[in-house]
């Protein structure tokens, strides 16, 4: 049976607030952390990130003053999430661990996009990036050897093969040559349009990681590489959000992050084998499915909105919700 948020009922917004020391999630055991719970989290950190960004970009582009109250109000919750999940991350794992985290997580997701995406132009660029980032994530794990003596397999586990991709001093690119000539629009693939807003949303966190610590370890040789690689993330976002479709309205953008937000929780909530975070997961679906009900009530105040930017129940058995991370990926869900 497809599951659809549509037709849920979430928790109304004025019932999602938490007190200081919710937010202040107790981190996971990085010694016992399954390498792919790690990996949800990190996708979840960006993709709370994403959401109030936008939410941001949409309210400076109204004048309706009751939207921008909405999305003032939505936008608040969204920042609570993203310390909740932010908060997991423990103090223990490294800068440089944490950047070896969000390689593990780009090579993982982009591969797993790359054999479900039946476009082929998306593919072609899933494919082209994830030959960058399997070199970023090998030359994180060496630089991690070289300083601090440890293997990157301690975290990223048998998941993951660390090996040499396309050279880095070879991936920088004229800005021109980041953009695609997509073809699609949302109503076409409105599945592919979920996916590539994620991995735009986790492209972004992961720049946005490396510009913040660049300059923060005292060895040279670091502070290159982050900023190096920066700037080929910076390459990746613009290639894959040039697939976004532009003629969604804000307002369909706004019901298509929140969509987006409940599809994860979801899929994550199926994989999880950490009771706390399951519950945790479950815990924001319920949140997400409120701030779906909430934005696609605003289309009723006045605002038009097309819902054919989303999954229509159909698409969602075959793309199997679930299945956005293979079920192989991780221990078998108690
Ligand atoms: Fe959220
Ligand atoms: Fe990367
Ligand atoms: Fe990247
Ligand atoms: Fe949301």
């Amino acid at each position: 049976m497809a599951f659809d948020p549509l037709q849920e009922r979430g928790i109304p917004l004025e019932k999602q607030w938490r007190n200081w020391s919710e937010l202040n999630s107790k981190p996971y055991d990085s010694h016992n952390v399954e390498p792919h719970t790690r990996v949800r989290l990190l996708i979840l950190d960006a993709m709370e990130s994403e959401s109030f960004r936008f939410s941001h970009q949409f309210s400076r582009h109204s004048t309706n003053p009751e939207i921008r109250r909405a999305l003032a109000l939505t936008r608040r919750i969204e920042l609570q999430q993203k310390n909740v999940i932010h908060n997991l991350i423990p103090a223990e794992e490294s800068n440089l661990a944490l950047a070896i985290g969000q390689e593990q997580m780009a090579v993982a997701l982009t591969a797993f996009l790359a054999q479900t995406e039946s476009n082929v132009e998306i593919r072609q660029a899933l494919e082209f990036g994830l030959l960058e980032e399997l070199d970023h994530l090998y030359r994180f794990s060496n630089l991690w050897d070289l300083i601090d003596g440890k293997k990157a397999t301690e975290l990223t586990g048998p998941f993951t093969e660390i090996t040499v991709g396309r050279p880095t001093s070879e991936q920088h690119r004229h800005p021109y040559d980041t953009l695609p000539n997509p073809s699609l629009t949302a109503s076409d693939n409105a599945v592919a349009q979920l996916h590539l807003l994620t991995l735009a949303a986790t492209e972004m966190q992961t720049m946005d990681y490396y510009l913040t610590i660049s300059n923060r370890p005292i060895e040279p040789l670091a502070r290159g590489l982050y900023l190096e690689i920066a700037q080929i993330e910076e390459q990746h976002i613009t290639q894959y959000e040039s697939f976004l479709d532009p003629n969604l309205s804000l307002l369909q953008q706004e019901v298509l992050h929140h969509y987006n937000e409940c599809y994860l929780y979801y899929s994550f909530l199926l994989q999880e084998p950490d009771l706390r975070l399951r519950q945790l997961f479950e815990l924001h679906l319920n949140m997400e499915i409120g701030h779906l009900e909430a934005a696609t009530g605003w289309s009723q105040s006045g605002l038009e909105i097309s819902f054919q930017c989303l999954p229509d129940s159909r698409q969602y058995a075959v793309c199997k919700w679930s299945g956005f991370c293979p079920r192989e990926w991780f221990l078998a869900v108690q």
